[in-house]
């Protein structure tokens, strides 16, 4: 089964010309159409609002496209609140999930008017303390134990760990939380919870749903709060590998509803506005790294080495995550050769694929690393002295602009004392 890329081989080596590989690209087209099959999908919620998880890609122009879609942005750090105010996107425009908060950050989202989302018991007083409790604030809920879903002929779909997760409060601490912050002043509450990371089941969504919303009705009924909404947060997941189903949106918006009209309404609570925090589903399928073979190994297993590695590209290295691989000109050709695709990092995980089946590859191939938009270049780093590469937007007309520079070694010894050091 094969994945189709969303640039040929001569837009690639039209692009590859004046932007040496590897490169990131981003396909404005598929983003814009993502987005706004999401928007349709939860339309039958008046306040439906998406904050694109901007770890997963923090890059100006991509979020300016999300925002212009209707999204708002999802920060965790002081650094993606700056980017965000770079941007011109502010106030409730954001919601700050973070953990373990550093003061400047807390007081940097409390300044930019952003809804704050605590995670622990602990950040009530913290928030006393440093900024104060805004008007509208948001506690993320951790239900411990096993979150299991099971899928058809009992295969389980989802399964996660919430009770090993660091993030989140009891419901116990919850109810205290919510009373806390009404005592300092708050008057609408938000309920936030990430139990399952890259779902590929629809039914992820909806259950979590279900578990949040009865968790709000307790809430409601036990400390009188206003619940203004309910964030689902990330963790709907795409098809990196080609068996794969793609998450249906529609049906998981639809999903989300008939639990809203089954919990919520009955409560007097149908006011409540559903957002999502969606990272990985926003942008992976959207982006790509384009690489060129540049060596060839023959040892006790066939090697192609690639002028990207690991540092472009964390995830198969961290979780041993599968990214499918085209060749660009070479989609028609048998897949008759078994290579380990690498970069040149001095570790052996350093590899984008194992044992893959491949057209035969030869020296100067452009390769095409399918999925790469979410998670991708966010979480690349210096090891070995690697450099970051550029990321580069595929306009909706089919032209392209080079959206961030490659980094240079000047800029990896930006750091450096230049007084004491000679570069
Ligand atoms: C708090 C929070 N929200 C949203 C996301 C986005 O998750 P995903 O990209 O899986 O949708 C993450 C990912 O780590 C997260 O930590």
């Amino acid at each position: 089964m094969e994945k189709k890329p969303f640039l040929n081989l001569e837009k690639a080596q039209e692009i590859a010309k004046e932007i040496p590989t590897p490169f990131h690209i981003y396909d404005e087209k598929g983003i814009r159409e993502n987005a706004r099959a999401l928007n349709e999908a939860f339309s039958w919620n008046k306040g439906y609002r998406e904050y694109f998880a901007v770890k997963a890609t923090p890059n100006p122009y991509l979020m300016q496209i999300l925002s212009e879609e209707g999204c708002g942005m999802d920060c965790s750090s002081y650094t993606e609140l700056e980017l965000c105010k770079a941007c011109g996107i502010s106030g409730t425009d954001i919601m700050f999930s973070s953990n373990v908060t550093p003061v400047e950050d807390m007081k940097l989202a409390y300044d930019m008017g952003a809804y704050i989302n605590l995670d622990d018991y602990t950040h009530v007083d913290f928030i006393k303390k440093v900024c104060g409790v805004p008007k509208t604030i948001c506690c993320r809920y951790n239900p411990g134990g096993v979150f299991e879903l099971a899928g058809s002929e009992d295969k389980v779909q989802v399964m996660d760990t919430p009770g090993d997760s660091k993030y989140g409060m009891t419901e116990e601490q919850m109810e205290k939380a919510f009373i806390e912050l009404k005592e300092a002043g708050a008057e609408d509450f938000g309920i936030h919870a990430f139990l399952a990371s890259n779902t590929v089941s629809n039914e992820y969504y909806p259950e979590l749903a279900g578990i949040l919303f009865e968790l709000a009705v307790r809430l409601k009924k036990k400390t009188g709060v206003h619940i203004k909404f309910i964030n689902l947060s990330g963790g709907v997941g795409v098809d990196y590998k080609p068996e794969e189903p793609k998450s249906d949106i529609k049906y998981i918006g639809e999903g989300v509803r008939k639990k809203f009209e089954k919990i919520l309404v009955p409560e007097g609570m149908g006011d409540v506005e559903i957002y999502t925090e969606l990272g990985r589903y926003m942008l992976a399928p959207f982006g790509a790294i384009v690489a060129k073979a540049i060596h060839e190994k023959h040892i006790y297993k066939e090697y192609i080495g690639l002028d990207a590695c690991a540092a472009n590209l964390m995830r198969p290295a961290m979780y041993g995550s599968y990214h499918h691989i085209t060749v660009l000109g070479k989609e028609n050709e048998p897949c008759d050769h078994m290579y380990d695709v690498t970069g040149g990092l001095c570790e052996n995980n350093d590899k984008f694929a194992i044992d893959r089946m491949l057209p035969k590859i030869d020296i100067g191939d452009l390769i095409y690393i399918h999925d790469t938009g979410a998670h991708g270049f966010s979480m690349g780093y210096n090891y070995n002295g690697k450099l970051r590469s550029a990321e580069v937007l595929l306009k909706e007309d089919g032209s392209f602009k080079m959206i961030r520079r490659a980094e240079t070694s000047k800029d990896y010894f930006s750091t450096f004392d230049f007084s004491e050091f000679k570069f």
